[in-house]
């Protein structure tokens, strides 16, 4: 990717972001941020493990972890507020990072809020490659209520992939997955799981890292809030009922000022809402039916089966709602048309293409047309995005950019339409599985 003529600023930014952009990540998906890994084979081994765990996760019925939620100590009436901050500049990665306490005593980190994927995988004391020592990590040995979790327990059988159990159903569970671009080994573990401002999941499912190869695993660990059996959702079903809702901070931010909302209690009365589908080729992701984009107040011509719904017999196309990807992306015919739409409207000579994004202006007042995302559900159920939700800016020389790209025109995330968490700052997105919607409203959660 060339990145000819940049500022400073863009130098260091750009490059960082892109590489979380570049596809949908996800651990459990096989799938990669790099380029490499959206050939056409990629798909062969997801469809064998997605069709294994949607058996998995219709035969489920365990849940492992019981919550004090009651005990807690929630605000009001059960009300479970996580304090989040982009992890951007407090740990360089470009999720949205949450303050847990895990074991006991407990250990605290800051995990990453991974809506794409569904397990959890915490760096364990003398993991090798997972970030540099004076990173914090979780010492099983330190608490006293850690327990491996066994190769014949059902929590094992959930884990995406093949688990290695040589030793047989007494042994510890162990598993080599891939996240984003890199590869780790791990154990699966269980202990006490607390995330600041909500109750206490007593025996939390999780991996605990022993060897990471490349930088795309968070330092401090993520948390998985995807749709599958070992996800945060999953594991506390019970107290919090398979809803929640987050609000993300600008990207610039450093304050914990947004708040992750679990359970039905405290989320907003008010909220348009559109229907949550499911894609048994990709039970993690949140898919959601986009109908139509609005540039500029008028509806962008694309054709109907591009924005369509995902594809019922490969799983490919749709769209998801995701807050680990930081841009969004659009299959190629849709951002190609939304490209052309947003120039034509904008009335500005476009500058030379910058870290990935092709629209980008070096002119001082710029007129922004508006971006409106259109979703099924009737004619309420649109986001119009406030601009800086729409253009990211360069700190020196002025040039400002279209904040959305091109997706993928193979593989897994062919025509798959990725709407990111640049473009869902400052709003309360709900994900409210147990009803089967998702929810949109501005909320200015950044301080
Ligand atoms: C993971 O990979 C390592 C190194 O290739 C290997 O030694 C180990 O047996 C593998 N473990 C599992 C669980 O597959
Ligand atoms: C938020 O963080 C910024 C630094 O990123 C700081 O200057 C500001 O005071 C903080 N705001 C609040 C309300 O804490
Ligand atoms: C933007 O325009 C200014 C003045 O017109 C120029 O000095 C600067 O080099 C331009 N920046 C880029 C990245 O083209």
């Amino acid at each position: 990717m060339s990145i000819p003529r940049l500022s400073t600023f863009l130098v260091v930014l750009l490059p960082t972001f892109w590489t979380a952009a570049v596809s949908v990540r996800s651990s459990t998906l096989l799938l990669a941020r790099s380029h490499s890994l959206l050939s056409p084979n990629t798909g062969a081994p997801l469809t064998v493990w997605a069709a294994s765990l949607t058996a998995q996760s219709a035969a489920d019925v365990t849940r492992v972890a019981t919550l004090t939620a009651a005990k807690a100590k929630t605000k009001s009436k059960g009300r479970s507020f996580v304090p989040i901050a982009p992890g951007r500049q407090i740990l360089s990665i470009p999720n949205y990072v949450a303050r847990a306490r895990l074991g006991t005593s407990p250990q605290t980190l800051l995990v990453a809020i991974d809506p794409s994927n569904d397990a959890a995988w915490i760096p364990c004391s003398a993991c090798v490659g997972c970030a540099p020592k004076s990173s914090p990590s979780f010492a099983p040995t330190d608490s006293s209520t850690y327990r491996p979790v066994r190769c014949g327990s059902p929590q094992c059988a959930q884990v995406p992939g093949a688990a290695s159990c040589p030793g047989g159903a007494g042994a510890s569970c162990a598993f080599n997955l891939s996240y984003g671009s890199s590869t780790f080994q791990a154990v699966l573990g269980q202990d006490v799981l607390a995330l600041e401002g909500a109750g206490a999941a007593s025996s939390y499912t999780f991996g605990c890292l022993r060897v990471v190869t490349g930088r795309s695993v968070p330092p401090q660990g993520l948390l998985g809030f995807g749709r599958g059996p070992l996800s945060f959702l999953s594991q506390t079903k019970d107290t919090y009922g398979l809803v929640f809702s987050y609000c993300l901070p600008s990207y610039k931010s450093s304050n914990f000022s947004g708040t992750l909302r679990l359970g039905p209690a405290g989320q907003p009365k008010r909220i348009k809402t559109t229907p949550l589908l499911y894609n048994p080729h990709r039970p993690t992701l949140y898919y959601v039916d986009m109908v139509g984009i609005h540039v500029g107040g008028r509806a962008v011509a694309v054709p109907a089966s591009a924005l369509a719904s995902f594809d019922p017999a490969t799983g490919t196309g749709g769209t998801i709602v995701d807050a680990g990807t930081m841009f969004t992306r659009l299959s190629p015919p849709v951002y190609a048309a939304v490209r052309d739409a947003f120039r034509r409207k904008a009335r500005a000579p476009v500058s030379a293409p910058l870290g990935g994004f092709d629209t980008c202006y070096n002119v001082t007042g710029l007129r922004v047309p508006s971006v409106t995302f259109a979703f099924a559900g009737g004619a309420g159920a649109a986001v119009t995005l406030p601009e800086e939700n729409v253009m990211i800016h360069s700190s020196s020389g002025g040039v400002t950019c279209l904040a959305m790209a091109s997706g993928s025109s193979e593989g897994v995330n062919a025509g798959l339409n990725v709407l990111a968490s640049m473009q869902q700052q400052n709003h309360r997105v709900l994900f409210d599985v147990a009803n089967g919607r998702v929810g949109f409203s501005r909320e200015l959660c950044t301080a």
